[in-house]
């Protein structure tokens, strides 16, 4: 029986969301659909209109059903929420934090890699210094909104915010450093970044459960800690230290803010909200710049990283690499990351690495 040829096809939901977010979007997709061509996959977008607009028409920031048809799909496109008339809070938590928890996208993973030709703020630093992962603990820690206020409004009014740590939540995010480290070619390293001198429970439940699984079943693997403040220092001083560094939520969002500038900036900055075994989400880490709507001047390069994670979550590594390979070739033509800066428009950057893809 002759079997016919079929494409592999990959349904993909894409959220442009607000502010600049459709522009570096339209060239994520314009850059996706030169690669799958090349590398002969199919990508199917399906798009929705979630974000600030949509919220200020209807009054609804995600209808209950948007879950389940969300969860059809192997991976999401996240161009940008953020909206200058919404207060802020109601979009990030109920479009963002909701769509991580409910998806189960345990792990927010953001590579911290200088490209060559890329202005990095640290002196004496190059591409040779700068390229670790940190992985981020993406679905509990301060982020579930435990807590609450007590006398609300008063002089003596209390308010606490909880961080809950749950020894399943932490271990597989653990495991999932340990593998990423496994498969990177570096000093196969994990830091765990924590806080073992003040939050005495929550990184305890960490650091124990790092050392066990790490002697366990990752033994060619170094384990290495490091409390977050001591990270901050290093990644400035000494980032070639680093090879895979995992934490909590909220220590790992703000250290990858540290992570973004040291690598070029909010313009070249990606990151991936995994679920492996289910639907995971991919997004540029910069936010949706609204005093650049419609300019053209943002950096799309940001958004074409985030797809270039995504092929590679996907499974087609092959076309991941060659992305960003074109991604590399073209940072050296820009003269800043910035908007506004680059010396070509938003989708003359694009087409760049359209034509760095073509190129055999
Ligand atoms: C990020 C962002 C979000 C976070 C905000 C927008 C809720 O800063 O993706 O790092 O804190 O996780
Ligand atoms: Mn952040």
């Amino acid at each position: 029986m002759k079997r016919k040829n079929v494409k592999k096809t990959y349904p993909i939901a894409v959220i442009a969301g607000d502010g600049t977010g459709p522009e570096v979007t339209a060239e994520a997709i314009k850059v996706l659909q030169a690669v799958s061509n090349v590398f002969g996959f199919q990508l199917n977008f399906t798009r929705y209109d979630f974000g600030g607009e949509r919220y200020l028409k209807t009054g609804e920031v995600l209808p209950e059903s948007a879950f389940e048809e969300l969860r059809k799909f192997k991976a999401i496109f996240l161009g940008a929420i953020g909206h200058p008339e919404v207060k802020p809070g109601i979009l990030e938590k109920g479009i963002l934090l909701r769509l991580r928890f409910e998806l189960e996208q345990y792990i927010n993973l953001r590579p911290v890699k200088l490209y060559p030709g890329v202005e990095t703020p640290l002196k004496d630093k190059g591409p040779e210094d700068i390229d670790f992962v940190v992985v981020r603990e993406n679905n509990e820690g301060l982020y579930l909104g435990a807590g609450g206020f007590f006398k609300k409004g008063t002089p003596q009014e209390i308010a606490v915010q909880e961080s809950i740590n749950t020894r399943y939540g932490v271990e597989r995010c653990l495991r999932y450093a340990f593998d990423s480290c496994r498969k990177r070619n570096k000093k196969k390293m994990v830091t765990l970044c924590g806080k073992t001198n003040v939050l005495t429970y929550a990184f305890d439940l960490w650091e124990r459960a790092f050392h066990e699984i790490g002697e366990k079943d990752y033994p060619g693997i170094k384990r290495d800690y490091a409390h977050v403040d001591a990270t901050c220092m290093w990644m400035v001083k000494n980032p070639e230290y680093f090879d895979v560094i995992v934490t909590d939520n909220m220590f790992g969002d703000i250290i990858t803010d540290l992570g973004a500038i040291i690598q070029g900036g909010m313009g070249i900055a990606a990151g991936g909200n995994i679920n492996p075994e289910g639907t995971s989400m991919f997004e540029p880490i910069g936010g949706s710049a609204p005093k650049y709507t419609g300019q053209g001047k943002i950096n799309p390069l940001a958004a074409i990283s985030a797809a270039q994670m995504m092929l590679d979550f996907l499974g087609e590594e092959e076309a991941a690499d060659k992305l960003e390979e074109a991604i590399m070739k073209t940072c050296p033509h820009l003269t800043s990351m910035s908007a506004g800066q680059m010396g070509y428009s938003t989708s003359e950057v694009g087409d760049m690495v359209v034509k760095y893809v073509m190129e055999t």
